[in-house]
């Protein structure tokens, strides 16, 4: 079995891969079925991922256990390690994991037997996120060379834009990220930073995130966020006509955008969370095949 830890393992010929089995489960049911039991080891809050990972190994016939971290030994002490180590006793073949620390960095060292999904890893990597959006950009477009990416926001602290710029980069995009200054990372490493408007104008894929208030304290005035880096009905008009808007979620509804914005046809945001039951099931099979994908049959 195979795990999928960051973007960074994958090369263009995989992910291409995997985004057309996510698309052919989109269209077809699945023929597949699986053997093995998951868990969902969730530290920090979710819906999406959670939700959707829990439904993506229901319709591939796997067994899923949802931890409840609360009500579990983590309240009396228990590292992420010792949990590991527990579900693998217990029987557990993956373990989809999503904590407020590095989490891979933090046990690469531990000889683990089980399958290991980051479903996020602090401010670092969200890999299956990346995945569903880049399918949603290739429903719209039908492929990434040249495409103008803009990712917008709370750039510092966001694990959706370092594996977004990594992947689309990856597959031929061109990634630039844009916000307030204050929320500008200090590693920004190859991709660089533009002005919002100009994002605005010249952008195939606006892809707005979050203020991650859980994260910092930092300078953050909701009313007048919207003014400068928001989308809104103003924008909408400034946006190209074949543009799309994506957002992973939560959003601050009428901080990075505003509630007309979701009535535009070009926002493709719950387009988005039903693509990530298909871009998961497609993760999922793929790590417990080995990794390897010449063998799969057609869904
Ligand atoms: N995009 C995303 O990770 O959403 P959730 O926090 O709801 O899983």
């Amino acid at each position: 079995m195979t795990s999928l830890l960051s973007v960074q393992q994958l090369d263009a010929l995989t992910v291409e891969w995997l985004l057309k089995r996510a698309q052919n489960f989109l269209e077809h049911q699945a023929a597949v079925q699986l053997r093995g039991t998951v868990v969902n080891l969730f530290f920090e809050p979710s819906t999406r991922t959670a939700l959707s990972f829990q439904i993506a190994a229901q319709r591939l016939g796997l067994a899923v256990l949802n931890f409840d971290v609360e009500n579990s030994s983590v309240r009396k002490g228990e590292s992420l390690l010792d949990s590991l180590q527990t579900v693998e006793a217990l029987g557990v073949d993956v373990a989809i994991v999503r904590h407020a620390e590095n989490w891979p960095q933090l046990i690469q060292d531990m000889d683990l037997g089980l399958t290991l999904i980051n479903a996020g890893s602090g401010t670092f990597e969200h890999p299956t996120q990346a995945l569903l959006d880049a399918l949603t950009i290739k429903q719209h477009f039908g492929g990434f060379a040249g495409l103008r990416v803009s990712i917008v926001g709370d750039i510092r602290h966001s694990r959706v834009a370092r594996s977004n710029a990594a992947l689309l980069k990856l597959l031929g995009a061109e990634v630039t990220f844009s916000g307030p200054e204050q929320l500008r990372p200090d590693d920004l490493g190859q991709t660089p930073w533009i002005n919002f408007e100009e994002a605005i104008v010249q952008s195939d894929v606006v892809m707005m995130l979050r203020i991650q208030h859980e994260r910092h304290q930092s300078w953050y005035d909701p009313e007048h966020y919207n003014e400068r880096y928001g989308l809104n009905r103003q924008r909408l008009w400034q946006l190209k006509p074949n543009a799309i808007i994506i957002h992973p979620g939560p959003v601050n509804r009428n901080v990075e955008i505003t509630d007309e914005v979701f009535q535009d046809p070009r926002c493709k945001i719950l387009q988005q969370v039903t693509n990530g039951v298909a871009v998961r099931m497609a993760v999922l099979e793929w790590c417990l095949q080995g990794g390897r994908y010449e063998q799969l049959v057609p869904a």
